[in-house]
């Protein structure tokens, strides 16, 4: 299978997202490439959720590169996104000598990347970094754009990605074979930064919604070359939206149209109790499952406020229930609770929320202070 080669401006940054089969075995020379002048030492940071071999092989990798090497893990979940586990990487970087010519490894689905990130925009004021993802959301979407950062807790609250910075990495290397052992509702988190993609593409890509749909199966069994296929596309689409706007400071649409759904997801994928299928037996809502209810939501807002019509909303539930995302939950907090939670997210800029809303298919809009009424509607209509 050939390997895509999608390229990412921002800013004063350009570099390549590699998306292919079997490069993790690679990721040596493919980083060497790029890092230049080469560092002396690589600090590797692996998500616990990965083989040992995958881990291994990488690390093997970058040694062979002729780089000294040091393997560190971190755990991938959204209260591991920590400033102790920040702090945990910086001294772990001190203790193995990492300078500013140094450079770290990323090895994980988006929140090992976002933290790694975090620590190498950071470290001495700022190392290189080369994102690894492994997850199919992070390979869409966590790993490309430069966002990085972790979690705060405050007031009984875990407030997303509170604290941060840009810092764009010298090169992304997706593997889709690492999709494989992928779990299943990791899997299909990924997908609902997809559809997301293919409710704002618009004339970046006016084909990628039809083609998701007619490719959804081939999608959902996992075939690498569909696989590579729609990395790439997605990839493309969010490159070219943080090349317009890498800060998210446009006054209106540019980087923040990547936010749909993300208001209402933020406010309830930290609620611990709630599950995608109401068993509290099973692991809490992840990211992508919080996006998938977000965009229904989003829709429904939409349409209160009609923006689009029940066709849209239809369609826009279909797409997210055909990749077996959930479009409504059980156990949801009162709307009131949920609105609360939303104004402390922060895209509410100085007070003001501004909320993303689609206006058709593929297109978009922000809105700044959405009424209430409509963000109601949007919560009732996710409240199984
Ligand atoms: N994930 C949204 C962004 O990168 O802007």
């Amino acid at each position: 299978l050939s390997c895509r080669d999608v390229k990412v401006r921002a800013g004063d940054a350009s570099y390549e997202v590699l998306i292919g089969t079997g490069l993790l075995a690679d990721v040596g020379s493919l980083s060497r490439n790029v890092l230049v002048p080469p560092p002396r030492r690589i600090l590797l940071v692996a998500d616990t959720g990965l083989p040992d071999a995958t881990r291994d092989r990488v690390a093997g990798s970058l040694e062979s590169a002729g780089f000294g090497t040091h393997s560190v893990c971190a755990i991938a979940t959204e209260r591991e996104k920590s400033i102790q586990s920040f702090q945990r990487l910086h001294v772990e970087a001190a203790r193995f000598g990492i300078d500013r010519g140094d450079a770290l490894v990323a090895l994980g689905g988006g929140i090992v990347g976002d933290l790694t990130g975090f620590v190498a925009a950071t470290h001495r004021r700022g190392v290189r970094v080369i994102q690894c993802p492994t997850t199919l959301l992070a390979m869409v979407d966590a790993s490309v754009g430069g966002k990085t950062g972790v979690n705060l807790q405050a007031d009984g609250m875990l407030l997303k990605n509170f604290v941060g910075s840009f810092h764009q990495p010298e090169r992304v290397i997706a593997s889709v074979e690492v999709l494989e052992s992928l779990d299943e509702r990791q899997f299909r988190s990924g997908l609902a930064e997809c559809i997301k993609h293919t409710m704002i593409a618009g004339e970046l890509d006016p084909t990628l919604g039809d083609w998701t749909r007619d490719n959804l199966n081939a999608i959902l069994s996992r075939q690498d070359g569909v696989l590579i296929e729609l990395i790439a596309r997605n990839v493309a689409i969010k490159a070219s939206i943080v090349a317009s706007d890498e800060h998210e400071t446009a006054a209106t649409g540019g980087r923040a149209l990547l936010n749909l759904g993300h208001t209402f997801a933020h406010a309830i994928e930290t609620i611990d109790t709630l599950t995608p299928d109401g068993d509290p037996g099973n692991a809490p809502l992840l990211h992508g499952e919080a996006v998938a209810l977000g965009l229904v939501a989003a829709a429904s807002a939409a349409r209160q406020m009609k923006l689009v019509s029940n066709e849209f909303v239809r369609t826009t539930i279909e797409m997210v229930a055909d990749a077996k995302l959930p479009t409504q939950i059980s156990h949801l907090p009162d709307t009131g609770q949920i609105l609360d939670r939303m104004t402390h997210d922060k895209k509410a800029l100085g007070g003001v929320m501004r909320a993303v809303l689609p206006i058709g298919p593929g297109q978009c809009k922000t809105v700044e202070t959405p009424p209430l009424d409509a963000l109601r509607c949007g919560i009732d209509s996710i409240r199984a």
